[in-house]
């Protein structure tokens, strides 16, 4: 009878024609003033075993400081996170990835003929302290340094065409000491090289107007004399965790062979204590991996909390490509939990690599209807770990909610502003939707397996390579 019910809510809403295939999908009429409590029975085993106090306490605990990947700080909260799996009686594995890391310098200078310009550095910029004379060379390509001895010089080039690391390989190839490069377009220019080489100078960016402003004074032949200073900058090879914990189907001849991840990321970017960013998330994984762990199901249901997300994903496209093709295959959704609680954001919706619906957002908008009497809307969106899964054509979305607050990436992300009632709404609606098909007998939506191409470039919110 209960599992009926559900079957019913999700035939209904199929009727209703709530998965909206492009954009965010649309609240069903008629279900909007259902108003709550239409959940079934198996929903509410869910509901009661959840305690939102063991999510609030755990981002308290985390957000204690920042988590940067690679940190020690970083690895205490993988600790923490594993002997916590650990406390709700699972086997808890540490994998270990190296990364090429950098440290921004803390100090960058810039001073030209005793005018003290405001330049920012380039990602995987070295440190150094370089007097010389200025020279232009235009976009600093191969061409435009044919023949050029910038022996003891500081290049100054401009934005565009090649990539700021091919720039300032090839003035330094030419013999210079440093690098400025200029921007095309207003505004500040944050760039990186792109990846640490042994053969760079120091090198920073200033805006289009101060560029511009250095080759009228070459070209009028002034001597233009630079000193570049830039401290504290470090590229070197690091080491961040990833942390798993697997339930096993409770009963080996009712195996159906597939596998659903439960995901967050635990490292936080420098100097922010990271509580919504993303203790939520990892505290939510950990509670639900605590709910799940003696109920009944076919499906193996694995919680993962990532590491060096900030830095690109680094994780999580670690752990997905060093599974084996077999693994991979059996991996049917990734439900990714990335900023879950915070009171200052707007409502929940979820993201897919492709914008298109899927298994994780068709059980997670049935739990919702459920729970809510509102489907949880979708639409296309990257920027976290369901990225790498989305890009197997593993059915993944990232559950946040939008429009994002303030807070975001600063030292004021603090258990202060985070919400019990949001995080208890996302953990109800995930830990539904995960139980509803890794439970026996399950009749909700069926895997769907789509190949993702052609991914546009714009989906990650990264600094400019050119
Ligand atoms: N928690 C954010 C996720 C996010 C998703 C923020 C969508 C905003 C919109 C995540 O930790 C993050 O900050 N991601 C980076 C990109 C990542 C590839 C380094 C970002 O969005 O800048
Ligand atoms: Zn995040």
């Amino acid at each position: 009878m209960k599992r009926f019910i559900a079957a019913l809510t999700v035939t209904m809403m199929f009727t209703f024609g709530t998965f909206g295939g492009s954009g965010l999908a649309q609240p069903v009429e008629g279900y909007k003033n259902a108003g709550q409590g239409y959940e079934t029975a198996f929903d509410q085993r869910i509901i009661n075993r959840i305690n939102v106090d063991n999510i609030y306490n755990n981002i308290e605990y985390l957000q204690q400081t920042p988590r940067v990947a690679a940190t020690e700080e970083e690895y205490a909260a993988v600790q923490y996170i594993k002997s916590e799996f650990e406390s709700y009686g699972y086997e808890a594995e540490v994998q270990p990835f190296e990364f090429f890391g950098f440290t921004a310098p803390h100090t960058v200078e810039l001073s030209v003929n005793g005018d003290h310009l405001n330049p920012l550095s380039f990602t995987y910029t070295p440190s150094g302290e370089v007097t010389g004379n200025l020279k232009y060379v235009g976009l600093g390509r191969v061409v435009d340094l044919e023949g050029k001895n910038l022996d003891g010089k500081i290049a100054l080039i401009q934005r565009g065409e090649i990539s700021f690391g091919d720039k300032v390989l090839n003035a330094a190839n030419a013999g210079a000491e440093g690098v400025i490069i200029f921007n095309n377009t207003t505004g500040n220019l944050n760039g990186t090289l792109g990846q640490a080489n042994d053969k760079y100078v120091p090198a920073v960016s200033i805006t289009q107007a101060q560029g511009n402003a250095l080759v009228t004074q070459l070209d009028q032949g002034e001597v233009v004399t630079a000193s570049l200073t830039v401290l504290g900058a470090e590229s070197s090879m690091r080491t961040s965790h990833n942390v798993i914990a697997s339930k096993k189907p409770t009963n080996k001849n009712k195996d159906n062979g597939q596998v659903v991840t439960v995901t967050s990321h635990h490292d936080s970017v420098p100097g922010s204590p990271g509580a919504n960013d993303n203790a939520s998330g990892t505290a939510m994984v950990l509670e639900l991996a605590r709910v799940m762990k003696n109920m009944p199901t076919d499906t193996e249901l694995r919680f993962i909390t990532f590491g060096a997300e900030e830095l690109g994903l680094i994780g999580s496209r670690y752990y997905v490509n060093n599974l084996p093709e077999k693994e991979l295959d059996r991996i049917v959704a990734n439900f990714n939990l990335d900023m879950v609680g915070s009171q200052d954001a707007g409502d929940l919706v979820m993201r897919t690599v492709n914008g298109q619906s899927n298994l994780v957002t068709d059980l997670a908008q049935a739990s919702s209807l459920r729970l809510n009497g509102e489907p949880t809307p979708f639409g296309q969106g990257g920027s976290s770990d369901h990225v790498p899964f989305g890009e197997k054509g593993i059915s993944a979305a990232l559950f946040i909610h939008s429009p994002l607050e303030p807070w975001y990436h600063t030292p004021e992300d603090t258990i202060d502003k985070i919400s019990k009632e949001k995080l208890e709404d996302v953990a109800q609606i995930v830990g539904i939707a995960v139980y509803d098909y890794a439970s026996f007998d399950n009749q909700g939506p069926k895997p769907k397996k789509q190949k993702v191409h052609n991914l546009p470039a714009d989906m990650y919110h990264e600094v400019s390579i050119r």
